[in-house]
């Protein structure tokens, strides 16, 4: 059959081999699966004979949603993991050992950031970050014998940073070691970092691809054989498995997150001009803005610019505050990528672990307040931050 688009894909993609008789993927609520006999028993454990075994690295339900996700990511293989911050664990241990380096970009999600700055450190593994990954000298700077991969997230979460993956892909084939991605803010529907020389992707599912704040979700896109190979090692005595119920959930997300996505970027690119030429505004960091600095490359690389934008207001941290307190419409919470808006102040809540010093390094200031566009009425979205920044004096 011809290959099918991406709609199509994100719709169809793992059911109709394993259950064309349902049209909804049944949610297999099964820990265990009986053997016929010992020697299937063996030849299913050892992966010579096709079959499922035990929950924590096998399921079907996980595993529509793990084929689906390949094929839109254009990866061989794809893992699913309980959470975002799962899936960049457990491919981080099944890439190092104690002794090794890895290469980040500083412009992380918080979470990230502590993962390599601390959990990471106490296995013996040091990050080299790069904060000024906007340079590709920096990146090679920071490169070592003992360094195993380079790691990006891009758009990044709250500051828009975007790597140049081409760039950052070739750097790591020349050291002859992997660039992984943090695809979260695009989603395969808006950037393929594969099919720009990305070796592994990675993703909090929990954001857009599930779309409604309903289950946490992760996944590891990549070649087969590292895949594999995570699902027969450390995905077994780690455990960070997805349940049936949240890969489901997950798997129900996909079918629209392309129409989805089209209107958070609309809706965004919106609020990002009106935010633009509001005077009380200093900066805004959407990469959508033909003014910012990022436009450019990421205009080569991605189909659209997503909904997370943060902005600087000309104030201090209790004007950020009121203007938070303010929203109507707008939901006050340290989430994003859902169907409705949401607003959070990174500096106090997802980041604040960083420390000031390393926010700093970031560009995340305690004026600095994020909003993740939701696919609600643009005219109220951008109504209801009007008359929330109208309660600060210029
Ligand atoms: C870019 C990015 N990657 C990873 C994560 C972690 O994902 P999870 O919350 O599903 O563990 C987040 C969470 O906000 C994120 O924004």
């Amino acid at each position: 059959m011809k290959e099918r688009g991406f709609n199509t894909t994100a719709i169809h993609e793992g059911h109709e081999d394993f259950c064309p008789d349902a049209m909804s993927t049944p949610i297999y609520q099964t820990v265990a699966y009986p053997y016929t006999d010992a020697k299937e028993a063996a030849a299913i454990f050892t992966g010579e004979k096709p079959g499922f075994t035990y929950g924590r690295w096998d399921n079907p339900t996980v595993q529509v949603f793990e084929k689906r996700m390949a094929a839109l990511e254009r990866t061989e293989a794809a893992l699913a993991t309980s959470s975002g911050m799962a899936a960049i664990l457990t491919l981080s241990h099944h890439l190092l050992k104690a002794g090794d380096e890895f290469v980040s970009s500083n412009r992380v999600y918080g979470g990230t950031f502590g993962l390599f700055d601390q959990g990471l450190r106490v296995m013996g593994v040091k990050v080299n970050w790069v904060t000024t990954p906007e340079s590709l000298d920096a990146w090679e700077a920071a490169i070592t014998p003992s360094t195993k991969f380079l790691f990006v997230e891009s758009p990044s979460n709250p500051g828009l940073f975007i790597g140049d993956l081409p760039a950052l892909s070739a750097l790591a084939k020349k050291h002859g070691i992997p660039l992984i991605a943090d695809n979260t803010i695009c989603t395969p529907a808006l950037q393929l970092p594969a099919t720009l020389g990305a070796t592994l992707i990675v993703h909090s599912t929990t954001k857009y691809i599930c779309g409604n704040a309903s289950s946490l979700g992760g996944i590891i896109c990549g070649p087969r054989e590292v895949v594999e190979g995570i699902r027969q090692g450390c995905m077994r005595y780690l455990g960070p498995s997805i349940s049936p119920f949240n890969a489901w959930l997950n798997l129900n997300g996909l079918e629209t997150l392309s129409l989805r996505m089209e209107r958070h970027c609309s809706n965004t690119m919106a609020l990002a001009r009106f935010l633009e030429k509001h005077p009380l505004i200093s900066a805004v960091n959407y990469p959508g803005l033909e003014s910012n600095v990022f436009h450019a490359v990421g205009k080569k690389q991605m189909t659209g610019f997503s909904s997370l934008m943060s902005f600087d207001i000309k104030g201090t941290y209790d004007d950020a505050v009121k203007i938070i307190d303010s929203l109507e419409l707008m939901i006050h919470a340290t989430h994003l990528g859902t169907a409705k808006t949401i607003v959070t102040h990174p500096a106090s809540t997802t980041h604040s672990a960083m420390g000031e010093e390393e926010m700093k390094k970031a560009g995340i200031s305690p004026a600095m307040i994020r909003i993740s566009v939701g696919i609600e009425d643009e005219a109220d979205i951008i109504a209801d931050i009007e008359q929330a920044l109208g309660k600060v004096d210029g």
